[in-house]
């Protein structure tokens, strides 16, 4: 059960503000009845009409944040900002939760929803959901290093990582790479170059699948995914979808 003027909202074309006046004037109908109370409590079942024409309502909300540092993947924290605290009021709503965590000095694509079956989808190992990130390294990755990353490290608590992709992006003293997971243990990008002998000083993660991270979006900025796009992250699978 959600309020109305809450689900009206986060659809994403008026405002709170707006959504309240709408329904104060008596233009919305729920199950065929006015209602002028903005905290009418409704559910999945009802059907919501506005000036007599029923509304498709969105059962889920699918947003990609990006997330800057000092935010914690989470959904409520007592002491720590979360990434659900950055969504802005006009696509809140209640049960909004991070598929997937970055640690709190991990930047980039987050994507936070309230559809949990969705979520499982994309976060369970079995379905090898590729995720991108680009790491700057503390020193030169050699080419043992990179092999040992690619072929499936072992953790220094033995934990085996499945196969990953890294393609250096820039070279140096501190080198830029790009790698492909498909998996997401704890800390997993930081532990497998850390156990191949080198280290990560910064993490962004870029795409989720075949979807990348939308640029345009500022630290700390979200906007809503389209189904097109969300279909783009689930088909982005293992093998395939690694770039070359
Ligand atoms: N791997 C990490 O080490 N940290 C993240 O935030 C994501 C993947």
């Amino acid at each position: 059960m959600e309020r109305l003027d809450k689900i009206l909202a986060s659809q994403g074309t008026s405002s709170r503000k707006d959504v309240k006046e709408i329904i104060k004037s008596g233009r919305v109908a729920v199950n065929g009845k006015t209602v002028r109370d903005s905290s009418f409590k409704i559910s999945e079942n009802d059907t919501v009409s506005l000036d007599g024409k029923e509304l498709i309502l969105k059962k889920h909300i699918y947003l990609m944040l990006n997330k800057p540092a000092g935010v914690v993947s989470a959904s409520d924290s007592k002491s720590e900002k979360t990434v659900v605290d950055l969504v802005p009021e006009k696509l809140f709503r209640s049960g909004l939760f991070p598929a997937g965590r970055l640690d709190k000095d991990t930047v980039g694509f987050v994507l936070i929803t309230d559809d949990g079956d969705f979520a499982h989808r994309i976060l369970s190992p079995k379905n090898h959901i590729v995720k991108t990130y680009e790491a700057r390294l503390d020193r030169p990755l050699s080419k043992e290093q990179l092999e040992l990353i690619q072929n499936g490290i072992m953790l220094s608590d033995g934990t085996v990582c499945l196969e990953s992709r890294v393609k250096i992006l820039e070279n140096g003293d501190n080198p830029l790479v790009k790698i492909q997971i498909c998996e997401g243990k704890y800390h997993q990008i930081k532990r497998m170059f850390a156990a191949a002998g080198n280290k990560v000083i910064s993490l962004k993660r870029t795409k989720m699948g075949n979807l990348n991270l939308d640029e345009s979006l500022k630290p700390g900025e979200c906007r809503e995914i389209t189904p097109e796009e969300l279909l783009k992250i689930e088909l982005g699978k293992i093998f395939s979808d690694f770039e070359q």
